[in-house]
């Protein structure tokens, strides 16, 4: 009898998903701007996890060039103390939020000086790196070049409306141009999210590509070019690579053909040009795959701005998190920003939002189940009805939770989720337990739907209320936590056991004052 092959032919594949976010510049500290898409992506992160899929999750800080070195002498310490410095204010930031990340990449890591010098050294093999000279209007904030045209008032860089500076240098070039055919083969399928911003890829590439300098001379902080002492990899051609270093481009190449080609980028709309074309050029240029899919959002905007380090509308995450808790910080940003346009940012909606989903449906809920439970049940959870009017409600919400999660579409995943809850809150009041007899049939099979409910709560919500979600979980009496569930059988209705204490605690989410305008 032939052996069994357990190798990639095996019959128990197992799915794999491997989401990243941007890497921060580590000029200055974290902003809400950032932790929006990161807060998203952990959130998918989560989904997937309950899915049962291999996840894979990547952050990190993007630590070279021109902006970073400037940051460092305004501030009169080396470079590699300000990226120490502020790449530990993210991961501060990040562990504040509960983002559930499986690594954190720094590009001065040496693992990834590894890798950038084989990716670019194998482009140059097959004929896509060239030397040339490079003169043009520089934006240091931005780490990129643009043409006169692109200035604001001929001078100012259209994103950080301040100028631009004109520099001049001998460098090694990329020969995008070359690589059209690609680019446009890669942008006809399903690759770029939402299908405006893949048609702006589309439309950079019908414009027509120039080659792009990838190597300075100006300054030292960033990774060598291993074939030229004189020059280093430009940021960007550096920072790119970390989602290949992450999963073992240069260290462990059975791990990298584990985890790519299969990998979602989430970035925000200034970096489309990067991803969706320079990023999958670089790859098909050293002979690899370019990612399967990149999407890209809007922005967060205050006053009709982005909010960005060097304006003034800087708002830290601790600064919301003091006011609203991590699950509400969490909640608005996935509930209230839908991933695609940009979005106003309001403390008003924010308050609103937690209110009405946090602090009344769901909050109120669980109050009103574990109140009830003690009064009429003696304090022991019965179990739901397997013919309850809420299975049904429960499975459509479950669908509309797993397709909202599926296509990045977390605001569409929680008012799902949150239907459910509504429409048990609606029962209640329909069937007003707290009138019924102690120990009744009735009372029990009400109030065993209504613990069946908070159950799939706890799962479905939990990529978003990662502490709420345990605190449910422990309320009605089970063990462990609702994150360890398993996906789609944890959601069939049915599987509140009965039987187990309910803990009446304090309120989940207190109500919080509108402030005055
Ligand atoms: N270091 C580069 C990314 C390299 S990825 C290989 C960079 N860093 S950044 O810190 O300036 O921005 C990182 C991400 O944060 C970008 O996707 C940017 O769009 C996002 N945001 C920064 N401010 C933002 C808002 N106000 N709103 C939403 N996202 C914003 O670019």
């Amino acid at each position: 009898m032939p052996a069994l092959d357990l190798g990639s032919g095996s019959l128990c594949a197992v799915s794999r998903f491997y989401i990243t976010t941007p890497i921060y510049y580590v000029n200055d500290a974290p902003h809400i701007g950032h932790a929006y898409p990161t807060v998203t992506a952990d959130a998918i992160a989560r989904w997937h996890r309950l899915l049962g899929d291999e996840t894979m999750f990547l952050t990190g800080t993007d630590e070279h060039g021109l902006k970073i070195q400037r940051a460092a002498e305004a501030n009169g310490i080396s470079p590699q103390e300000q990226a120490d410095n502020t790449s530990q204010r993210f991961r501060d930031a990040w562990d504040l939020l509960d983002i559930s990340n499986d690594q954190f990449i720094r590009t001065t890591e040496p693992r990834h000086h590894t890798a950038v010098q084989e990716l670019l050294t194998r482009a140059k093999e097959n004929g896509f790196i060239e030397k040339g000279s490079y003169a043009g209007y520089y934006c240091v904030a931005c780490e990129a070049y643009y043409n006169a045209d692109d200035l604001v008032d001929g001078t100012n860089c259209p994103i950080h409306e301040r100028p631009a500076e004109w520099f001049e240098e001998d460098n090694y070039f990329f020969k995008l141009s070359s690589l059209e055919a690609e680019l446009l083969e890669w942008l006809n399928s399903e690759t770029v999210f939402p299908e405006g911003k893949r048609n702006e890829a589309l439309g950079i590439i019908k414009l027509g590509l120039e080659d792009v300098s990838i190597t300075r001379t100006s300054i030292d902080w960033g990774v060598p070019v291993p074939w030229d002492d004189d020059h280093v990899f430009y940021v960007w051609y550096d920072a790119l690579i970390n989602y290949a270093t992450a999963v073992g481009f240069g260290s462990d190449i059975d791990e990298f053909n584990l985890w790519w080609p299969e990998t979602h980028h989430i970035i925000g709309k200034d970096i489309l040009r990067f991803h969706c074309v320079y990023w999958p050029a670089m790859l098909i240029a050293a002979g690899l795959q370019p990612p399967k899919q990149v999407h890209v959002s809007g922005f967060l905007l205050v006053g009709g701005k982005k909010l960005s380090k060097t304006g003034l509308t800087q708002i830290t995450p601790a600064d919301l998190v003091e006011d609203f808790g991590v699950d509400g910080f969490r909640y608005h940003f996935l509930r209230d920003v839908s991933f695609g346009p940009d979005s106003e940012f309001s403390y008003e909606q924010m308050v609103s939002r937690y209110n009405s989903d946090l602090a009344n449906t769901l909050g109120n809920l669980l109050s009103r189940v574990t109140t009830v439970v003690h009064k009429k049940c003696g304090g022991v959870g019965p179990a739901p009805n397997p013919e309850s009017e809420l299975a049904a409600v429960a499975a459509s919400s479950y669908q509309g939770a797993a397709d909202g999660w599926e296509r990045l579409q977390a605001p569409v995943a929680l008012e799902a989720t949150w239907n459910l809850l509504r429409e048990t809150n609606a029962y209640l009041e329909r069937n007003e337990p707290w009138k019924m007899e102690e120990g009744s049939d009735e009372v029990a099979t009400v109030m065993g739907d209504a613990l069946e409910v908070l159950r799939l709560t706890a799962i479905l919500a939990s990529p978003a209320l990662t502490s709420a979600s345990d605190a449910i979980w422990t309320a009605i009496g089970l063990d462990g936590s609702a994150a360890d569930e398993r996906l789609p059988d944890a959601a069939l209705w049915g599987g509140y056991p009965g039987g187990l204490p309910v803990i009446k605690g304090t309120p989940l989410f207190p109500r919080l004052k509108v402030p005055e305008a």
